[in-house]
């Protein structure tokens, strides 16, 4: 059984997407993964360039009355494998309603799925009943922040969020970290930012990765180019911190 991933926080702009593709890229060359996009948004999609009309989507596996196997809905690209959003998946919230299957949906496909070690799933701006399929769906997760005083105030939803789905739907989901992202390292409010961020970890049984992911912009010119940044700059500062948060994030399981 693969081991799943998922990066979430309800603020938009974060850096799920960020998170998410670079993680899977780096990954990737550990062992066979699968990025799914969960954001209707589709931007991890859109760096995949993988398809969305025509072809099988996220969509089809977890919404569609006729469900898709989940590896039936994986496009095999260059920057790697992944399951592609849908605009549609917006409208999941309705079909999905009222029914408790549905929150199951994902977590089915998943452990259907075989021949992956690792699962990274990015997810969209809001607490759907999406965000509750994946939660249910995954082993840990990711919470990327900024070191900000706005970035702190939907942390306690999203932490309430979680611990029903942990208590209800999925007693093995545990969240892997915060990951402070966008970091400039420059400002004191940051700093004392961070030892507050570091509190909130502990409050959540989790930890403040060790690591900060420093802004860099390589990280936008990477996305303009559909590239991962991985491949686009492997070497820069934002990379290097990526990597020791994968190394860091794979200690812990
Ligand atoms: N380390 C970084 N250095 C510089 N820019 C960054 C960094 N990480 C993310 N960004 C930029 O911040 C913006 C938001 O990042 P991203 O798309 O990953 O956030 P998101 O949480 O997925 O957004 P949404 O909630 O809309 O899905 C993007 O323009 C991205 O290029
Ligand atoms: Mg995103």
């Amino acid at each position: 059984m693969a081991v799943t991933f998922v990066v979430a926080n309800q603020k938009g702009g974060i850096g799920k997407t960020t998170t998410a593709t670079t993680l899977a890229g780096i990954l990737a060359k550990k062992g066979r993964t699968l990025l799914i996009d969960a954001d209707p948004q589709g931007n991890s999609t859109a760096t995949y360039q993988a398809q969305v009309e025509d072809c099988a989507t996220l969509y089809d596996v977890i919404v569609d009355s006729e469900i898709l196997p989940l590896a039936e809905a994986v496009q095999h690209m260059p920057n790697g494998d992944i399951v592609a959003s849908d605009p549609l998946l917006s409208k999941a919230e309705k079909l999905l309603d009222g029914d408790v299957e549905g929150l199951y949906r994902l977590k089915d496909a998943v452990e259907e799925m075989e021949g992956y070690e690792y699962l990274v799933i990015d997810t969209a701006p809001s607490l759907s009943v999406i965000l509750y399929n994946c939660l249910i769906a995954a082993d840990q997760v990711i919470i990327p922040v900024m070191a900000d005083a706005y970035s702190m105030q939907g942390l306690s939803q999203l932490y309430d969020t979680i611990k029903a789905v942990k208590r209800r739907q999925n007693p093995k989901l545990t969240v892997a970290g915060l990951l402070l992202v966008k970091y400039s390292g420059r400002s004191n409010l940051e700093k004392r930012v961070l030892q507050e961020l570091q509190e909130l970890a502990e409050g959540m049984g989790s930890r403040l990765f060790s690591v900060a992911i420093r802004e860099c912009v390589k990280v936008k010119e990477a996305q303009t180019q559909k590239k991962l940044l991985t491949e686009y700059a492997p070497g820069c500062s934002s990379m290097q911190d990526y990597f020791a948060f994968a190394e860091e994030l794979l200690e812990g399981i």
